[in-house]
């Protein structure tokens, strides 16, 4: 074990998130359960008057990484300090590096090592990763190899990115407010296949020039899943799964939607369309209400959600969660949660970025990976609160005053979960 924080390390962090029962811990090593130094829950709950309670402390995994990443982290982390003054719980926070952060500090962008704490935790937070400083093409270690990294390690194939509107930011949309008012859409991207893993992938140089190939291939196995799971998510929610694929063109895509017809067969309660990709474009921004679950592989997946950042007005809104067959301690299942924007460099370090997507990533964690669905419900009842004061930042404030920072946004939801 390499260092360890506790109450009264000097080099432990000032911030919000550093209060009462709850305590981030910057320490990099790896802290076993019941270390001295930590706050014990009988002190708490005696406080509190709830004497008799198991403790249950949560662990969390903290991966800001880059960019704007460690600035929207800082927000959620400071949401989850107000959910600990409220509802007593306890939040263990290791913090990893990962993406050029950890290139510059490890000469990789996500150690092994740091793989498996993040699999001894409960739930991993992670803000994003990515820079101009590591972006040579030529490198042969980049931010993103440890993202990407991290999800096939823990088995992450399902990335759910929900994308829904609120009312007062129908304006925000450069799509006119009729055709994006009430859009409630579960994009379900396959996350651990596809051409962001096939091999070979590779450059090489031939006579006339260079070549390069990627590989795009996917396993019965891998699409069934993915496809189940989103049938499954479609049950609960409207019953209408759209399968997108490019089956006119890949071999892929046309095992993808053989399996797919063999799962719709299985599930009679739920109606699927298939969809081109290239007509779902389309049809995202000429008709978005008329989906409900979308399920694409890797690839598709990434840039429809990004085109559909722009029906809820911006790209810092939206939340996702990864996720795989594992469950943690808490029997919920384990998880990476992430908003789905990426680094900005453009804008880092500037207070500018919008923290929404971040915090909403962490209420899809207490749900999903914790059980805690009223604190879930708290935090997003918080956001909509503050997202129709209009105390929004730059990308979704409008014309009229100021813009907010992201402290600005991030306090002011942590201060209505403070309750
Ligand atoms: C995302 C990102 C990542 C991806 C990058 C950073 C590797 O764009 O999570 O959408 O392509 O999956
Ligand atoms: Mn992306």
């Amino acid at each position: 074990m390499s260092h360890r924080t506790d109450e009264n390390d000097a080099n432990a962090p000032e911030g919000p998130a550093h209060s009462g029962a709850f305590r981030l811990r910057r320490g990099r090593g790896y802290h076993p359960r019941g270390a001295p130094g930590r706050m014990p829950w009988s002190r708490l709950s005696s406080q509190v008057g709830n004497e008799g309670i198991i403790a249950v402390d949560y662990r969390i995994a903290v991966l800001s990484g880059d960019g704007v990443g460690p600035e929207v982290t800082g927000e959620a982390v400071r949401v989850l300090g107000a959910l600990s003054g409220r509802y007593g719980h306890r939040f263990d926070l290791e913090d990893v590096l990962i993406g050029g952060v950890a290139i510059d500090a490890y000469g990789v962008a996500l150690r092994p090592e740091d793989i498996e704490r993040a699999r001894l935790t409960d739930a991993v937070l992670l803000g994003a990763v990515g820079g101009p400083k590591w972006d040579d093409p030529t490198a042969k270690v980049r931010p993103e190899q440890g993202l990407l990294g991290l999800r096939k390690a823990l088995g992450l194939f399902a990335n759910l990115r929900p994308v829904t509107v609120f009312p007062e930011l129908v304006g925000s949309s450069p799509l006119r407010s009729e055709i994006v008012a009430g859009v409630d859409i579960l994009v379900v991207r396959e996350l651990t296949g596809g051409i962001y893993f096939g091999r070979p992938s590779r450059q090489w140089r031939e006579r006339r020039g260079r070549v390069a190939v990627d590989t795009l291939v996917y396993r019965e196995h891998e699409v069934r899943r993915i496809i189940e799971l989103a049938f499954e998510l479609a049950a609960g929610r409207s019953g209408r799964v759209a399968s997108v694929d490019k089956a006119n063109v890949l071999e892929s895509s046309r095992l993808w939607r053989s399996v797919a017809a063999e799962v719709a067969g299985a599930h009679p309660d739920v109606t699927m369309e298939n969809v081109l990709v290239d007509a779902m474009a389309m049809h995202l921004m000429r008709q978005p209400s008329r989906y409900d679950v979308i399920v694409t592989e890797n690839m598709f997946g990434d840039i429809l959600t990004d085109e559909a950042s722009m029906i809820a007005g911006s790209i810092g809104l939206l939340p996702s969660a990864s996720l795989g067959a594992t469950r943690n301690r808490h029997g919920g299942r384990f998880g990476v949660y992430e908003p789905i924007h990426g680094s900005a460099p453009d804008i880092a370090g500037q207070g500018r970025a919008n923290p929404i997507g971040m915090i909403l990533s962490l209420a899809m964690l207490l749900r999903t990976s914790l059980g805690l669905d009223t604190e879930a419900s708290a935090v997003e009842e918080a956001v909509a609160s503050v997202v129709a004061t209009g105390r929004l930042t730059g990308d979704i404030a409008g014309t009229s005053g100021s813009p907010a920072s992201t402290s600005d946004v991030g306090s002011a939801v942590a201060a209505l979960v403070a309750g």
